[in-house]
Parts: structure tokens; sequence; C-alpha cells
């Protein structure tokens, strides 16, 4: 399978899966990596790595609605069996989250559906929870509100701050976004009308 990476920023989720799809029995291969911001460190990383890069600059669109044309011309000249979010910072619209329905994946730093949106690891802290973390979710119409597909947790301890909150999602991002991606490659997960199929099981 043909993966293929959006991300706006450092990148580090795209690293931890340049370093997984190295693995020789890795089922999918990053085909390209896009971004929307021209400087975005994972473009870096992807250069590294020999990938393919591609940059659709929304400050150059006057509408969300050209740009995510222009972006979506750019994805489906390489023809991607998987897309795959990694700090993807830009709310597509209805069309283009149509147009990749079922092969869309995106990460977020929460434990969904508590805390859509920014700054998660804040009101976090600010609710008093003590349990926190990361979930991967096929994206629907509905900002980080369509099914998930796995999650890990974190504990929150006394004396964390949103940065060392934020190092400790981190860490399970890079560790479950890889697998998540493996068992989509190996055509283990589908999305139903509203909820995941695994190994053709609703879980
Ligand atoms: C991650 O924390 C992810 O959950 C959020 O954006 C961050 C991306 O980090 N959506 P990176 O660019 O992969 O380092």
């Amino acid at each position: 399978p043909r993966i293929l990476v959006l991300a706006s920023g450092s990148g580090t989720n795209l690293q931890a899966l340049i370093d997984a799809s190295r693995e020789r029995d890795y089922p999918g291969q990053i085909i390209a990596v896009g971004s929307n911001r021209p400087g975005a460190f994972a473009l870096e990383r992807a250069a590294q790595a020999n990938i393919e890069t591609f940059v659709v600059d929304h400050t150059k669109f006057q509408s969300r609605e050209e740009f995510d044309a222009a972006l979506m011309a750019e994805i489906r000249r390489h023809n991607p069996d998987v897309l795959v979010l990694a700090g993807f910072m830009r709310i597509l619209t209805t069309d283009f989250v149509r147009a990749f329905r079922g092969i869309m994946l995106n990460i977020h730093p929460s434990l969904l559906p508590k805390y859509t949106g920014l700054n998660t690891h804040q009101r976090v802290l600010d609710a008093g929870d003590q349990i926190h973390g990361v979930s991967i979710h096929f994206v629907t119409e509905e900002l980080d509100g369509g099914p998930v597909i796995a999650q890990a947790e974190v504990h929150v301890a006394p004396d964390d701050t949103a940065e060392s909150l934020a190092e400790k999602v981190q860490e399970k991002e890079h560790i479950l976004y890889p697998i998540v991606i493996r068992w989509f490659c190996e055509g283990r997960i589908h999305l139903g009308s509203d909820y995941v199929l695994f190994d053709g099981e609703p879980m």
C-alpha cells in the first residue's frame, strides 16, 4: 500500500512512521509527504529519507475551498491507498473529507471524545483528570469526531505540566500510529457507516 503523509509541523510522528516502515516486514511504503507550510521540519525529515515532498501553501489561496482543491489534486497525483494526517493543522472541507472517506486517518492528543480541538494537555490539567492519552481515528466530517480506531493512555501525575504531558503523550503517539497504519495496510481496519471494523468485526 501507498502511504501519503500530511504534516504541518515538526513531524515526529512522520519520523516514527519512516523508522517503522524501514522494517523489512512493514506492509506499507511512504510515497510522499505534503505540507501546507513551506518551512515545516517534517519536509526536511522526508527529504532526509529520500521521500518525495510537496507544499500547498494555504496562505496563497483566497478560500478554504480553493486550497483544498489544490491539495486534493496533489494527493490524487500520488494515488495513495492511505492518507495519514500527522499534525496537519488545517480544517478540511466536507468535499475533501468525503473524497478520502475510509482511507484518511488522524492522530489527536486526547482520549476522544474528550477534548476535541486545541490545547488538550492544559485542558486535561484544568479539569483535574488523572488519565489522558492519544487517539487515532478515521477522519469524517465532524472535527476530531470520526470513529476511534485505537487509544493509548498516560497517567497524569500531580506535578505534570502541559509540556510534560505533551511529552508523555507523544511517546505513546510514536508507538501507536505506526501500528495502526500497519493494521490499515494489512487490510484489517475498515470504516463502517459510523463505526470501525477490525478483522471484519465491529470494535
Ligand atoms: C501531535 O501531538 C498530534 O497529536 C497533533 O499534532 C502533533 C504533531 O506532532 N495532532 P509532530 O509534528 O508529529 O511532531
